[in-house]
């Protein structure tokens, strides 16, 4: 749509003053095509799908309380929406077309503003078509600062991703919606890469300490990650603090849409090898993100790292006593369904995988006209997700973070996305204290796109 400026003026008429002046003043994200440059040189550039022109999108920063305004410019030949992973929003800025607002249609555009109550690492990514429009690069990181910072030498975003790309043309593999791999583990990248690069590599210094905060941004790849020549600890989770960090000691799980801040020291020597590493297919250990160490900060590395302050609301009081809801993750390869409710209508698995539809959740694939679960503002609710598939998922809540509630009765940390493991039982307890239509669905997007995905009411 285009406007000239005396139509648009026009239609601002109405408007009061203030808000037609913030209006104008509002940054723009553009959704663009773009051609860069993915595979190692000597192979074609990749055109891919960007907020800006960059892969991945600008880092979004913000002050923790400050409100975030961003009007999204649809340039693309698609609708498309940007949903904010993460944080706790207003239901009308969520971004998920067909639920929470209408996807903008190309050459629109799209006010986005609200609050943010949460300091933290989250990120934000379309939620339009998002097994295509995630996979062609429509993501970026989203960090919300402290008021007062931990104390590190430096902050670094690493947002962690994979691509599959054709090595003779640079295009990534025209096939997002295989129905191979939506019924299998999902689509799995070629090439694996920090921040756009297969190649990232953060030069420091000895005993610096660095804060890193990892995104996994990819459709459907669990990352195992190690530490090598660097000491750290955990110190956040899905952007929420720990109550102790946590010395890194084993392989850390981040599977897709989770995110880890981690303190770390660098202690490896001048000249020996430092960096993330990841657990690649065929088990062995490859570089992801190098740390190249030259000089020195300081003569001794420091001890544990303070926790981050706090967030507000971070208790999940009243579990024991709290509803439990019973969600059945089915189906997929292997497994099959017997029949699931889509579309209104109860099929069988043979009319699922014709409709596309290879999963269900309690039954039901994809969004059906009710909620999973209708819940009252401010009550405690659980959700015991049972795994009957043979594969993992990452089951992402939006509007509201949870609790695992462990068979002891313990409590984990608060997160937004957790991995529920074939045959495994995963139950989560949350406040419902945020209004509105909220997803709970898998981040291995092809599974949200074949039936992985349903949704919560809080009224
Ligand atoms: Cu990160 Cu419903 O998404
Ligand atoms: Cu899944």
């Amino acid at each position: 749509m285009k406007m000239t400026r005396r139509a648009f003026c026009a239609g601002l008429a109405s408007v009061p003053l203030a808000r037609a002046v913030q209006a104008q003043d509002m940054p723009l994200l553009t959704a663009r095509a773009a051609t860069v440059q993915l595979a190692p040189d000597g192979y074609p550039a990749t055109p891919v799908w960007s907020y800006e022109g960059t892969i991945p999108g600008p880092v979004i920063r913000a002050a923790q309380g400050s409100r975030l305004q961003r009007r999204l410019v649809n340039t693309l030949e698609v609708p498309t929406s940007i949903h904010w992973h993460g944080i706790r929003i207003d239901n009308a800025m969520d971004g998920v077309a067909g639920l929470t607002q209408n996807a903008v249609p190309p050459g629109e555009s799209f006010d986005y503003a609200f609050d943010l109550p949460d300091a933290g690492t989250y990120w934000y990514h379309a939620h339009t078509n998002s097994m295509e429009q995630v996979a062609r690069g429509l993501s970026g990181a989203l960090i919300i600062d402290e008021a007062t910072p931990p104390d590190v030498d430096r902050d670094k975003v690493l947002m962690i991703d994979d691509w599959l790309l054709d090595p003779d043309t640079g295009l990534f593999v025209d096939d997002f919606a295989a129905p191979m791999t939506r019924s299998h583990g999902g689509q799995i990248g070629n090439l694996v890469g920090v921040n756009g690069r297969y190649d990232y590599m953060l030069p420091a210094r000895q005993n610096e300490r660095l804060r890193l905060r990892l995104i996994n941004s990819a459709n459907a790849q669990i990352f195992g990650l190690k530490l090598e020549g660097l000491t750290g600890w955990t110190v956040a989770l899905d952007g929420m603090p720990l109550d102790t960090p946590e010395p890194v000691t084993e392989t850390l799980v981040l599977a897709p849409a989770q995110r880890m801040d981690l303190i770390v020291d660098v202690t490896a020597e001048e000249g020996e090898t430092a960096g993330l590493l990841f657990a690649a297919a065929d088990d062995t250990w490859r570089v992801l993100a190098e740390v190249s160490v030259e000089g020195r900060a300081a003569s001794v590395p420091r001890g544990a790292p303070q926790p981050l302050p706090r967030n507000p609301r971070m208790e999940v009081e009243g579990v024991d006593t709290a509803p439990v809801l019973e969600m059945q993750l089915q189906g997929g390869a292997m497994r099959g369904l017997e029949s699931a409710a889509f579309n209104g209508q109860k099929l069988s698995w043979q009319e699922l995988v014709q409709q596309g539809q290879f999963w269900a959740l309690a039954g039901q694939a994809g969004l059906g006209e009710a909620p999973f679960a209708t819940l009252s503002r401010g009550e405690t609710a659980r959700i015991r997700m049972t795994n009957d598939t043979i594969f993992p998922h990452a089951m992402h809540l939006h509007g509201m973070h949870f609790r695992e509630r462990k068979a002891d009765g313990s409590l984990g940390p608060l997160r937004d996305t957790v991995l529920v493991m074939p045959n495994e039982t995963t139950e989560i307890a949350f406040v419902a204290d945020n209004p509105g239509k909220w997803l709970l669905h898998c981040h291995m997007l092809g599974h949200a796109a074949s039936g992985m995905t349903n949704w919560i009411m809080v009224a």
